[in-house]
């Protein structure tokens, strides 16, 4: 009889969703917070075609659904990589950045990853209404040049594409090595949600 010794996912770059279960009156809160900055302030435009990025660290703003959201976001994160085998600091403290990003119809965001941070996430607070199953989706790309014969196999290791359509309310979290996009709102509902980028810092 065969015995597993290991099984290492060497290398991968794992992906998870969470739902953060903070309810629909949370995301209520949180739209009109944006909105209000939408009108309100500038437009830092990143990597989006169209749409709007609050400028600065969004969660640095004192309204008590960001605060809950950033400190949810942070427990998570620390979760991720501790799921990741990750070397964590014994009395580190995270600095957490982040910006909500409000895409309408016809915005998209280009591939792009988030060098320099030790991982990333997406919350979605509001996605479009639309059957086309790609607004609202984001699609994490390969950078393996996995050989095309390979492609039959299939899963998450021999794939060349994961795309993803989370529901409001649900926190992707993944690696910053990893390259990603979001495909064109093809509906006329907003694209509501706010990435982040996080750092480990030593005491
Ligand atoms: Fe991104």
């Amino acid at each position: 009889m065969v015995q597993r010794r290991s099984f290492i996912p060497a290398f991968s770059l794992p992906l998870g969703v969470y739902d953060l279960e903070l309810g629909e009156d949370f995301n209520s809160d949180l739209i009109t917070f944006i909105d209000s900055l939408r009108q309100d302030t500038g437009n830092a435009q990143r990597s989006s075609v169209g749409g709007w990025r609050n400028e600065g660290n969004f969660f640095a703003q004192q309204n008590e659904a960001v605060q809950t959201l950033r400190r949810a976001c942070i427990d998570v994160a620390l979760g991720y990589l501790q799921e990741c085998a990750a070397n964590l600091p014994p009395e580190g403290r995270a600095e957490i950045f982040g910006w909500a990003n409000w895409n309408g119809k016809g915005h998209f965001n280009t591939p792009h990853r988030h060098p320099g941070w030790d991982v990333c996430g997406c919350y979605y607070v509001r996605q479009p209404d639309a059957t086309d199953m790609k607004s609202g989706s984001i699609e994490f790309l390969d950078h393996r040049n996995i050989p095309k014969k390979q492609l039959r196999l299939g899963g998450p290791v021999y794939s060349q594409s994961i795309e993803l359509r989370p529901k409001p309310g649900e926190l992707v979290v993944f690696p910053p090595m990893v390259s990603h996009w979001v495909p064109p709102n093809q509906g006329d509902d907003p694209r509501v949600v706010i990435a982040w980028n996080l750092n480990l810092e030593n005491k």
